[in-house]
């Protein structure tokens, strides 16, 4: 993979310099369209026999990045790939910060293959490896990790999302004593920053994207850390009426055609397999991991993490584009 680190790192500036001037539209659509066909239109500039395994969505609903489709020259190493175009794109249709435009490659085969659906993600950094089963409740989870790390409960700091779905797991850990962090948006960047060195987090926990969720996974497996994850139906994401069942029917058939179960723990050796791996994220707008896209005098500087798993490689990159 070490070879493709250039084009990899060039394809995310693309896409964030191309949602980038859109941001405070109001309108996520247009964003994740820019995004998504710079990206593309980049990686099929790239000798890669590469091959879609997290996109956008499935061919009859996605115009481009979808689940299957072929990129790349056709020529060179078969790649499997994760894209999120855009993670966030409330951020940047909002004009709030922590929007990053993300891929990662890895050998054909190595990632899971996950639906557009809900995710139970469990993520902690190298020093806590082992140290989490999300089999078990919340709490044992919190008290395990804070054992590992040698911390008592109430310095434990967990990243979370802020959604109604995750308030309960909320007011468990802050009864606990643990710092919790709840992000309106962004569960990558917070697995990210949970993994680096000097890490603001000590664990993170959501019921987020699947897709994003192994989008992640590369980071984590990348950086040594840990994760565990769960693919979760939409009823028990967002709550059982008619409407949700048919949406959790529909995820049970696409579940069995890709051939992975709901409810069952998936380890981060499932979730990607082996080290060979690649991951890049360019700030679109400013956040903790990454600064956001910036104008200067003649041009816009772009900051991305380039991560290699097989080289225990971590680079931020600082560019400068020419209008
Ligand atoms: P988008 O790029 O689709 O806006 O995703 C942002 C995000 O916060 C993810 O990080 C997270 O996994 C997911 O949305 C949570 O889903 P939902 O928006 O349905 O709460």
């Amino acid at each position: 993979m070490i070879s493709l680190t250039w084009p990899l790192f060039r394809t995310t500036e693309r896409a964030a310099l191309a949602a980038w001037p859109q941001t405070g539209c109001g309108d996520k659509n247009r964003i994740d369209g820019l995004a998504v066909s710079a990206m593309r239109q980049a990686l099929n500039e790239v000798a890669i026999r590469g091959r879609i395994v997290i996109g956008e969505g499935e061919i009859d609903c996605a115009p481009m990045l979808w689940i299957g489709e072929e990129v790349g020259t056709g020529s060179g190493p078969e790649v499997d790939i994760a894209v999120d175009p855009i993670e966030g794109t409330r951020m940047v249709a909002m004009g709030q910060s922590n929007a990053l435009a993300v891929m990662a490659f890895a050998p054909r085969g190595s990632l899971l293959h996950a639906p557009d659906m809900y995710m139970k993600k469990l993520v902690v950094n190298a020093q806590a490896k082992g140290a989490i089963d999300l089999a078990l409740p919340l709490a044992d989870n919190l008290r395990n990790v804070a054992a590992a790390l040698g911390k008592p409960l109430d310095r434990l700091r967990m990243v979370t999302l802020d959604k109604p779905r995750l308030h309960p797991a909320i007011a468990e850990a802050t009864q606990l004593g643990v710092k919790v962090f709840a992000l309106p948006d962004g569960d990558v960047a917070a697995s990210v920053l949970t993994c680096l060195q000097d890490n603001p987090y000590d664990l993170m926990y959501t019921l987020g994207g699947a897709p994003e969720g192994v989008i992640s996974a590369c980071a984590v497996k990348a950086l040594g850390g840990d994760m565990q994850a769960e693919l979760i139906d939409f009823c028990e994401a967002k709550g059982d009426t008619a409407d949700n069942r048919v949406i959790a029917v529909r995820e049970r058939q696409r579940c069995a055609e890709m051939g992975v179960e709901i409810n069952r723990v998936y380890a981060i050796d499932t979730l990607v397999k082996g080290n060979d791996i690649l991951f890049s994220a360019t700030g679109v707008t400013g956040g903790d991991l990454l600064m956001g896209i910036q104008q200067v005098a003649k041009g816009v500087r772009t900051q991305t993490l380039l991560i290699g798993g097989a080289e225990r490689t971590c680079n931020i990159i600082d560019s400068l584009h020419s209008w």
